[in-house]
C-alpha cells in the first residue's frame, strides 16, 4: 500500500516537531503528544476512543463509516488488509483529529499459517518455538493490516468439559506463565512500532477456566489462596512480559462479574501488578452485566468504567451511555480521560500516529504470508505437539511398505485440522492425513481409504451445529454402508490407522460437553475395526482431554494430535512412519471418567488420603473408579525409552538464599534417537496451609542418541519455594522439601532436603 497521507492537523504537528517517521517511544514525548491531542478532543471524541466496533464486514457498513468520521470509534474488529486500510484511511483523513484506529482480531494460533491449537502447542514444552510461532503470526497479521490480537488466552483449565481449554496451555500455572510470556514476546517483540509487531491482549482475566461444572459462561467461586497460587500466575506472567492490553473474562468471581470487578481490574491488575496498558471488554460483556443482574445499561457502563474497563468491545454501551452519565455527574470526566489516554498510548507505542497502516502492504503479504519457511516451521511444531499415549506392541512407527487401511471421518479432512479460532486460515491450504501420507511414503505403501462414519450422527447435535451456521460435511450413505466399507478395507490391510476425534466446532467458545468421549458414530466404527483383529493405530484429533478407557484397552497405539494446523497431515505422516520420533507431553490430565472432573496433578493430600488399601473405607476416593487419571500431566511416550538414575543433590541442608543443585542422569535405553522433557517438581509436606502434593518448577528438553546418557541439572533457589499463604503473603516457609525429577508427574525419582531460613 502507498503511505497513507497524514491529515492536516497531524501534518502541522509533524513539522512542528511532534512526530517523526517512527516516533521514539519515550514517555516524555508520548505524554506531550497525547496531552496536546487530548487538549483538542471533545468529551464525545474521548468516549469514541473507548468504543471498539465489532460488526460483520465493517468496511461496507455505513454506520461504521459514520462513527469513524465522527471520531466515535477507537478500534474496529476486522480481518483483512483491504478493510483495515479503507477504515484507517477514513479515520486518518476524514475524522476531525485524524486519530488512527486499532485494528485487530483473534489471531490465536497463527494467522494464515495455522499452528496447532494452543493446547497442542503447550504439549511441545518448547516456549522458544511457541514464541517463534507467535512471531510468525504477528508478521503475517501485520502484513495484512492488523495491529492488535486478542491473544494469548492463558486461562488455567482443570475441567475438560469446558471447550475453551483448547485455547490455553492446560492446567499448570508455571508452564502457563512461561508460555504466556513467550507468546507476548513473540507478538510484540521489543518495539511495538516495528511493522511486524502486533499488540498483544492477554485474556480472559480471570479464572474463566474454572467456570462451574465446565459449563460455558458459568459462575466462578474460588478462594483467594487458589486464585493466587494456581489461576493468576499466567496473567501476571503476561503483564510482566509487557503485554499491552488485558481482556477481562465473561464469568463472575465470587459474586462480581470480571467486567465490573474493581478488585480485579484495578487493585490486582494495576495496583498490585503495575499494569500500564489498557483493558478491553470481552465481546458484548458490558451490556451482559444486566443479565448478571447488576442493573440497566447506564448502570452497566458506570460499573464497568469505575471498575477499570477502558474499552467497550461490541457492547455499544459506552458510546451511548457515558455522555449522559458524565453530564449527570455520575462519573467524573477524568475517568473517561484516563481510559482514553491509555488507548491513545497504545496507538502511540504502535507508531500509528505517524504510520497508520503499520507497514502493511500487498507486497508484504506476497512475501511474508504462508511462506515455505513458515509452513516448514508449522510442520516441525505440529510434530512436537503430538503426544504418543500408547504404543505397547510397538506398532508404531509403521513400515514404509505393505498395506495400510486409512479409516475415519478425519482421515481425509482438511477443514477440521485448522482447529478452533483460526479464522485467517484457509482450509484448502491444509495438508490432510491422506495427503500427508502420500507426501511422506509416496507409492511405497498401499493406502486403502474409507470414511467409515460421519463425525457425528446425533441429530440433536447436528441441528445445533446448523443453527449456528456451521457446516459439518455429512456423508449421505447409511452408517452400516460406511462401516462395511471400512471393515472390508481393514481386512485387506496389514494395519489400520483410524483417524477419529471431535469436529473442530466442538472446541473453542461455547462448546461445553457433558460427555467427553469419542462421538458414538466413531466409537462404533472403532469397535468394528478392533474386532477385525488387525493392529489398530488410533490417531486422535480433539481440543480437550477425552475419556478413552475403552480405546486405551483395545487399540494397539494411540497418537494424540490435537488439531495440528496447516501442516498437520505431513506432520502426522512423519510421526506415523518414523521420520520424527514423538516427544510431546500432556499439559492437561486425561480422566478415566467424567465423574473424576475436575482432575489435575497438583491436588492436595487431604486428611484421609487413599493409599491403595481397598479395605480402608473412610479414605478420599471413588468406590467405582480409581483416583488416578488415565494419562497424567506431563505424560507422553517416545519410540525409544528413557531410564532415569537417582536424584543427586549438591547438599541436603540449606540455609537462606543458598542455591540447591539437583541433577539426574537420563539414558536413552532404546534403539532410536529421541527427545525427553525432564520435569522438576517440588513438594513441601509440612506448611502453614495445605499445599498441593507437588508443583512443577522447571523442565528441560534433551535429545539423546541411543545408549547416550546426559546429566540434567536444575538450580533451585528460595524463589522456587515461595507460595501465597493464607494471608496471601508471597514467601517461603522453612522445612522439608522433596525434589522430584522424571518424565511425567506420576513417575518421579525423589530426594529430600531441609531448608531453613
Ligand atoms: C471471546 C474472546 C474473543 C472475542 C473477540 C469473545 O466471544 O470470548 O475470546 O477475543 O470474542 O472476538
Amino acid at each position: 500500500m502507498k503511505r497513507t497521507k497524514l491529515p492536516a492537523t497531524l501534518f502541522g504537528m509533524l513539522i512542528s516537531g511532534w512526530l517523526c517517521a517512527q516516533p521514539p517511544v519515550s514517555d516524555t514525548n508520548m505524554d506531550a503528544f497525547i496531552d496536546n491531542l487530548m487538549s483538542r478532543m471533545t468529551l464525545e471524541e474521548k468516549i469514541g476512543q473507548m468504543n471498539y466496533v465489532d460488526v460483520s464486514a465493517p468496511e461496507t457498513s455505513t454506520t461504521v463509516a459514520t462513527e469513524i468520521r465522527n471520531g466515535l470509534a477507537g478500534g474496529v474488529k476486522g480481518s483483512a488488509a483491504a478493510a483495515a486500510l479503507k477504515l484507517q484511511a477514513l479515520a486518518v483523513h476524514e475524522s476531525r483529529l485524524g486519530i488512527p484506529l486499532l485494528f485487530g482480531n483473534d489471531v490465536i494460533h497463527g494467522f494464515r499459517t495455522i499452528f496447532p491449537i494452543p493446547l497442542g502447542l503447550a504439549c511441545t514444552w518448547n516456549p522458544k518455538a511457541i514464541e517463534q510461532s507467535a512471531h510468525i503470526a504477528a508478521t503475517e497479521a501485520t502484513a495484512d493490516g492488523m495491529n492488535l490480537t486478542f491473544s494469548p488466552m492463558v486461562d488455567i483449565c482443570r475441567d475438560p468439559r469446558w471447550g475453551r481449554g483448547a485455547e490455553g496451555a492446560g492446567e499448570d500455572p508455571y508452564l502457563g506463565a512461561q508460555i504466556a510470556q513467550a507468546m507476548v514476546r513473540g507478538y510484540q517483540g521489543d518495539d511495538l512500532s516495528r511493522s511486524n509487531a502486533l499488540l498483544s491482549c492477554v485474556k480472559h482475566f480471570a479464572m474463566y477456566g474454572a467456570v462451574e461444572a465446565g459449563r460455558e459462561y458459568n459462575t466462578v467461586d474460588m478462594s483467594p489462596y487458589r486464585m493466587y497460587n494456581y489461576y493468576l500466575p499466567p496473567y501476571r506472567g503476561a503483564v510482566e512480559a509487557g503485554v499491552g492490553c488485558v481482556m477481562p473474562s465473561f464469568n463472575d468471581i465470587n459474586g462480581v462479574p470480571s467486567t465490573a470487578n474493581h478488585w480485579l481490574l484495578t487493585e490486582v491488575l494495576r495496583e498490585q501488578w503495575g499494569f500500564k496498558g489498557f483493558t478491553v471488554s470481552d465481546s458484548g460483556a458490558i451490556p451482559e452485566l444486566s443479565d448478571w443482574g447488576l442493573g440497566d445499561l447506564p448502570t452497566d457502563a458506570e460499573l464497568a468504567l469505575k471498575a477499570g474497563m477502558d474499552m467497550d468491545l461490541a457492547g455499544d454501551v459506552y458510546i451511548k451511555q457515558l455522555p449522559k452519565l458524565a453530564a449527570d455527574g455520575k462519573i467524573p470526566e477524568s475517568m473517561i480521560a484516563q481510559a482514553c489516554r491509555r488507548i491513545l498510548e497504545a496507538k502511540y507505542r504502535l507508531g500509528l500516529f505517524s504510520n497508520p497502516d503499520h507497514g502493511c502492504s500487498e507486497e508484504r503479504v506476497r512475501q511474508e504470508v504462508l511462506t515455505p519457511e513458515s509452513r516448514k516451521f508449522a510442520r516441525a511444531l505440529a510434530e512436537q505437539s503430538f503426544v504418543l499415549l500408547k504404543n505397547d506392541q510397538q506398532i508404531l512407527p509403521l513400515k514404509k511398505s505393505g498395506t495400510v487401511a486409512l479409516i475415519g471421518p478425519l482421515a481425509d479432512d482438511q477443514r477440521d485440522l485448522l482447529g478452533c479460532w483460526a479464522y485467517g486460515g484457509d482450509w484448502r491450504k491444509v495438508i490432510g492425513v491422506a495427503a500427508g501420507i502420500s507426501n511422506v511414503v509416496g507409492s511405497a505403501v498401499n493406502v486403502l481409504y474409507a470414511r467409515g462414519a460421519n463425525l457425528i450422527d446425533d441429530p440433536a447435535l447436528l441441528a445445533t451445529f446448523k443453527a449456528f451456521g456451521k457446516t459439518l460435511p455429512v456423508d449421505s450413505r447409511s452408517p452400516q454402508e460406511m462401516l462395511a466399507e471400512a471393515v472390508a478395507a481393514a481386512n485387506k490391510a496389514d494395519v489400520v490407522v483410524a483417524v477419529l476425534g471431535e469436529p473442530s466446532d466442538l472446541c473453542g467458545e461455547a462448546t461445553s460437553r457433558a460427555h467427553i468421549g469419542l462421538p458414538d458414530s466413531q466409537e462404533e466404527l472403532l469397535q468394528a475395526l478392533v474386532k477385525t483383529g488387525k493392529p489398530v493405530v488410533l490417531v486422535l484429533m480433539n481440543g480437550r482431554p477425552l475419556t478413552l478407557t475403552w480405546e486405551a484397552e483395545h487399540c494397539g497405539s494411540i497418537l494424540e494430535t490435537w488439531f495440528g494446523g496447516t501442516e498437520a497431515g505431513n506432520a502426522i505422516a512423519d510421526v506415523l512412519f518414523g521420520d520424527y520420533n514423538p516427544s510431546g507431553k500432556l499439559t492437561a490430565t486425561f480422566p478415566r471418567d467424567v465423574g473424576q472432573i475436575p482432575i489435575y496433578y497438583n491436588d492436595v493430600n487431604t486428611g484421609r488420603p487413599y493409599k491403595g488399601n481397598p479395605r480402608n473405607k473412610n479414605a478420599s476416593r471413588y468406590l467405582d473408579v480409581p483416583n488416578s487419571p488415565l494419562y497424567p500431566f506431563g505424560y507422553g511416550l517416545s519410540y525409544t525409552t528413557f531410564a532415569y538414575g537417582k536424584v543427586a543433590l549438591s547438599e541436603t541442608n540449606l540455609v537462606g538464599d543458598e542455591t540447591l543443585v539437583a541433577s539426574i542422569d537420563v539414558t536413552n535405553t532404546g534403539q532410536r534417537a529421541g527427545e525427553e522433557t525432564v520435569q522438576l517438581y517440588l513438594s513441601q509436606p509440612v506448611a502453614s496451609v495445605t499445599r498441593s502434593v507437588e508443583d512443577l518448577k522447571g523442565f528441560q528438553k534433551v535429545l539423546l542418541q541411543p545408549g547416550e546418557t546426559q546429566r540434567v541439572t536444575f538450580h533451585i533457589t528460595p524463589e522456587d519455594l515461595k507460595f501465597y499463604n493464607a494471608e496471601l503473603k508471597y514467601d517461603w516457609e522453612p522445612g522439608k522439601f522433596i525434589i522430584r525429577l522424571g518424565g511425567n508427574s506420576s513417575q518421579l525419582q525423589s530426594a529430600t532436603v531441609r531448608w531453613n531460613k
